[in-house]
C-alpha cells in the first residue's frame, strides 16, 4: 500500500510520486491550503493540499487527528524560508494528489499535549506507543536484541528455548503458579529464571547457550523491577569466571559502541566488601564522588556513647560522609529532613559537623556534638576526610548494617539532590561476594544455591560457611545491577553441602532438585554463566527512568494490566475443571456478614 515510509522521504525524491500510509499527526487549515503532518513508524512528513486539486482538498478538510490514511502525492522542495531544520524531512513536502481514508479515529482518550497518568497510558498502551518517543524506544530495544544475538552467535552461542511451565526455581522471589488440569491440586511454577535448565544444557554438552527469555517473579515492584521481565541468559562450559566476564563485557561494550557510539572502556573490578565499605551498596554508582569513610578508630575513646558504643562493638560501624561545599547547602531544616531520610534505614539520628573555616581550629567548626569530641579526634577526622572550608560531614554510628545502608542511601540522595554526578557512564564488576548471609539465624545464598565457592572444598565450606566467598560477579552500570552470574557447582558433594548449609534437608533437596543432583553424577562439565536484565539495559541506554517505559505492555506497580484487566476472575467451570475452590475475598465476606 505504500512506496516508502513518511520519515524516509527526502530531497532525492523531489519530482517523484510517492504513496504513503500513516496517521494524521496534525492538520492545519490555512483556509485555501491544508497542511497535514503525516506520521508513521519512521517519522513525520508534511503533506500539502492546495486549491489546484479541489476534490482532494475537500476530502482533506474532513480529516481529524489520528485518522489512518493513504496519501498519493508528488515530492517537492519546500520554498525558501519554509525549510524546517528541526524536522528530518523538513527540506521537502508532498503535494497531495489523492487521499484515501483507511479508517477514521474517535478523539483519543490520551492527550498528546499533556502528561497522561501512567494508569491511563497503560490502559491505552497501543495509543501511547504511537508517540514517537515510545516508538523510538521499541525500535531501539529491537536493535539491542538483534545486536545481542549477532554478538553471541558470532561467538558460537546457541539459542535454545527452555520451558515456561516448570517447577520452582529458587531465585529468591515468590513464584507465579499455574494450576494443572491433568494433575488436579498440582501446580507448575513459571520460571524465575532458566537457571536449572541452562545448567542441564551444559550437562547435555551444548557448551554455549543463550536465550532472550521471559522470567517471572512475584516481588515488590520498583522502577527497575517488573513481575514479568526479560533476561539475556547465558551459560558456558569449560570457562572460568574471568572468561565469562570477558565474553559478556565484550558484548556490552560492543552494544554501546555500535548503538550509542560510546566507548565504555575496561570495567574495573571491585570486591563486594570494598563496595559496601566505600559506597554502602553492592551496586555502587561510581558517577557519584561521595564516599563513606570509616572513623571508628578515631572515635572509640571519646566519651560520647553514641560514637564510642558502636566503635567498640565488633558488629558496629562508625563512619562519615564529607560533602564538599555542603555547609551552605544544608540549613537546620535540610539537615532535619536528611535525618528523617536516614531514619527509614534504621538510623536513630545523624550528627553533623560544618567546616566553616578549616584554618581556625575548633573555632572554625560548627556542630551540636563538637563538645563531646577531643581536639585530636577532630583533627584526625578532618584530615582523613580531606575536609575543606565549606564542607559538611554527616555521621553514622550504629550496627554495621544500619550505618552502611543509611549512609549508602544518603550518598545517593545527596549526590542526586546536589547534582554531583560526574561522567556519563561508569561500569564495573562487583566480585568476591560472600557465599551466604545469615538472617535471623538462617543461612541464605547471596546469589543462588548453585553458585560455587572460590577455592574451597565441600568440607572447608561446611567448616566456615560465613567466611566463604563465592565465584560470582555482578555487572553494574551507573548504580544499576545490569546482570549477575557465577561459576556453578558441578559436583554432587559440593551441591549437597550447600543445601545442608542452607538448611535444605536431604529429602527436600531430593524432592525439589533431585533431577539436578542426579544429573551431576553423569560427567557434568565445569560451567559458569550470567544473566542480564534486558529491560534494565535498554532503560539505561535510552535514558528512560523506568523499565516500564521500554516494555511494550508492562504491568502497573501493583502487578496488574489496565489494558486487559488481568489478573481477572476465572469462571466457575474452569475452576471446577482445575479442582480449585477460591476463598471469598474478605471484603465479600464482610459485605455478606453485614
Ligand atoms: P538475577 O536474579 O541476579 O540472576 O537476575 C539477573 C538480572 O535480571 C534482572 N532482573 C530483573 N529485571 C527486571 N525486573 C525484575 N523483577 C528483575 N529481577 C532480576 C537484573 C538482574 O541482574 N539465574 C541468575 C543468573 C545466573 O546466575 O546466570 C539470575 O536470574 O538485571
Amino acid at each position: 500500500m505504500r512506496s516508502l515510509y513518511c520519515g524516509e522521504v527526502n530531497e532525492s525524491h523531489v519530482g517523484q510520486e510517492v504513496t504513503l500510509c500513516g496517521w494524521v499527526n496534525r492538520r492545519r487549515d490555512l483556509g485555501a491550503v491544508i497542511f497535514l503532518d503525516l506520521r508513521d513508524r519512521e517519522g513525520i512528513v508534511q503533506v500539502v493540499y492546495d486549491p489546484d486539486f479541489p476534490d482532494v482538498l475537500e476530502k482533506a478538510n474532513t480529516l481529524r487527528n489520528e485518522f489512518c490514511v493513504q496519501v498519493k502525492g508528488k515530492v517537492r522542495a519546500r520554498p525558501d524560508g519554509q525549510v524546517n531544520k528541526d524536522m528530518a524531512t523538513g527540506a521537502i513536502e508532498v503535494l497531495g494528489l489523492e487521499l484515501t481514508i483507511l479508517n477514521k479515529s474517535a478523539p483519543l482518550p490520551l492527550d498528546s499535549n499533556q502528561k497522561n497518568s501512567e494508569e491511563q497510558r497503560l490502559k491505552y498502551r497501543y495509543l501511547d506507543l504511537r508517540r514517537p518517543e515510545m516508538t523510538e524506544r521499541m525500535r531501539f530495544r529491537a536493535k539491542v536484541t538483534s545486536a545481542v544475538r549477532s554478538s553471541l552467535e558470532s561467538q558460537g552461542f546457541l539459542d535454545i528455548e527452555t520451558p515456561i511451565l516448570t517447577a520452582a526455581t529458587p531465585e529468591g522471589a515468590r513464584d507465579y503458579l499455574v494450576p494443572s488440569r491433568t494433575h488436579k491440586g498440582q501446580f507448575f511454577a513459571l520460571p524465575q529464571s532458566p537457571q536449572l535448565f541452562k545448567q542441564l544444557l551444559m550437562m547435555s554438552g551444548m557448551e554455549r547457550y543463550y536465550q532472550i527469555v521471559k522470567c517471572f517473579r512475584d516481588e515488590d515492584l520498583r522502577a527497575d523491577r517488573q513481575p514479568e521481565f526479560t533476561q539475556i541468559d547465558i551459560e558456558t562450559s569449560f570457562m572460568s569466571s574471568d572468561q565469562v566476564m570477558e565474553v559478556t563485557e565484550t558484548m556490552i561494550r560492543s552494544l554501546f559502541q555500535e548503538l550509542l557510539n560510546v566507548d565504555l572502556g575496561e570495567f574495573p573490578r571491585m570486591p563486594y566488601s570494598e563496595a559496601m565499605t566505600r559506597f554502602g551498596s553492592d551496586k555502587p554508582d561510581l558517577r557519584n564522588p561521595l564516599e563513606i569513610v570509616d572513623v571508628a578508630d578515631i572515635l572509640k575513646d571519646v566519651e560520647f556513647k553514641v560514637f564510642s558504643g558502636p566503635a567498640n562493638d565488633e558488629k558496629g560501624r562508625v563512619a562519615v560522609i564529607c560533602v564538599p561545599g555542603g555547609a551552605a547547602k544544608f540549613s537546620r531544616k535540610g539537615i532535619d529532613e536528611l535525618t528523617k531520610f536516614v531514619g527509614i534505614y534504621g538510623a536513630k539520628g545523624m550528627p553533623w559537623l560544618k567546616v566553616n573555616d578549616i584554618n581556625a581550629g575548633l573555632e572554625g567548626l560548627q556542630s551540636p556534638i563538637l563538645k563531646f569530641l577531643t581536639e585530636d579526634a577532630v583533627k584526625t577526622l578532618l584530615a582523613r576526610t580531606n575536609a575543606k572550608t565549606g564542607d559538611i560531614i554527616f555521621f553514622g554510628s550504629d550496627t554495621y548494617n544500619v550505618v552502611t545502608e543509611s549512609l549508602g542511601a544518603l550518598r545517593l540522595k545527596i549526590g542526586e539532590d546536589l547534582e554531583l554526578l560526574q561522567g556519563e557512564w561508569k561500569p564495573l564488576w562487583v566480585v568476591d561476594f560472600p557465599m551466604f548471609e545469615e538472617v535471623d539465624g538462617h543461612m541464605h545464598a547471596i546469589h543462588h544455591p548453585f553458585t560455587a565457592p572460590t577455592n574451597l572444598t565441600a568440607t572447608e565450606l561446611e567448616a566456615n560457611p560465613v567466611g566463604a566467598l563465592s565465584d560470582a560477579y555482578d555487572m553494574v552500570l551507573n548504580g544499576c545491577e545490569l546482570g549477575g552470574g557465577s561459576v556453578r557447582i558441578h559436583n554432587q558433594d559440593m551441591q549437597a553441602a550447600v543445601f545442608r548449609i542452607l538448611g535444605i534437608s536431604d529429602e527436600e533437596a531430593q524432592e525439589k532438585f533431585g533431577f539436578l543432583l542426579e544429573a551431576l553424577q553423569y560427567g557434568a562439565p565445569p560451567h559458569a554463566g550470567l544473566a542480564f536484565g534486558l529491560d534494565r539495559l535498554v532503560m539505561l541506554m535510552t535514558g528512560a527512568s523506568s523499565i516500564r517505559d521500554v516494555m511494550a505492555f508492562p504491568k502497573t506497580t501493583t502487578a496488574a494490566c489496565p489494558l486487559t484487566n488481568a489478573p481477572g476472575h476465572a469462571n466457575p467451570a474452569q475452576l471446577k475443571e482445575l479442582g480449585i475452590a477460591c476463598l471469598e475475598k474478605e471484603s465479600d465476606t464482610d459485605e455478606k456478614a453485614e
